[in-house]
């Protein structure tokens, strides 16, 4: 009897821990990797050109520090980049959603960063 128990436990266990590993995959964020990725420099640069387009602001992209994505219909990115306004240098927070198959892309997001 004890015996089944514990089984049962760990078949539940078992069953939570693959429910958690599925949940971090679709829909959790994950830290990108290379920062220099060419696909994530296209995507802040669209961030901070659509940002300009927006504010009247002259930002130039400077660097990506790091970032994350989120698989959802598509794609969430919040990336951290540094821009300049041609005299200042500043962090800024980007999230842009991208549906590569539509070739759509839209800003979410554009903030100094808070840290
Ligand atoms: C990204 O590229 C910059 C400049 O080319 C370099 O200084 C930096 O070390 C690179 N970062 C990574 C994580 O490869
Ligand atoms: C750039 O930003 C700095 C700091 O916010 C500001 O003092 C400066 O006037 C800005 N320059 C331009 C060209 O917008
Ligand atoms: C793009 O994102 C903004 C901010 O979340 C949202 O207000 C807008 O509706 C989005 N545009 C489209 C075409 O979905």
């Amino acid at each position: 009897m004890r015996h089944n128990n514990l089984n049962i436990l760990s078949i539940i266990l078992f069953l939570s821990f693959s429910a958690v590993a599925i949940a971090g995959r679709y829909g959790g964020w994950a830290a990108i990797n290379d920062a220099n990725d060419t696909h994530v420099k296209e995507i802040a640069d669209f961030a901070v050109t659509e940002h300009n387009k927006q504010s009247g602001e002259n930002l130039k992209l400077e660097s990506v520090i790091k970032g994350e994505t989120q698989v959802v219909s598509g794609t969430n990115y919040r990336l951290v980049v540094t821009a300049s306004n041609g005299t200042a240098s500043k962090k800024y927070v980007a999230s842009v959603y991208e549906k590569p198959w539509e070739n759509y892309r839209n800003l979410t997001s554009f903030d100094p960063a808070l840290y």
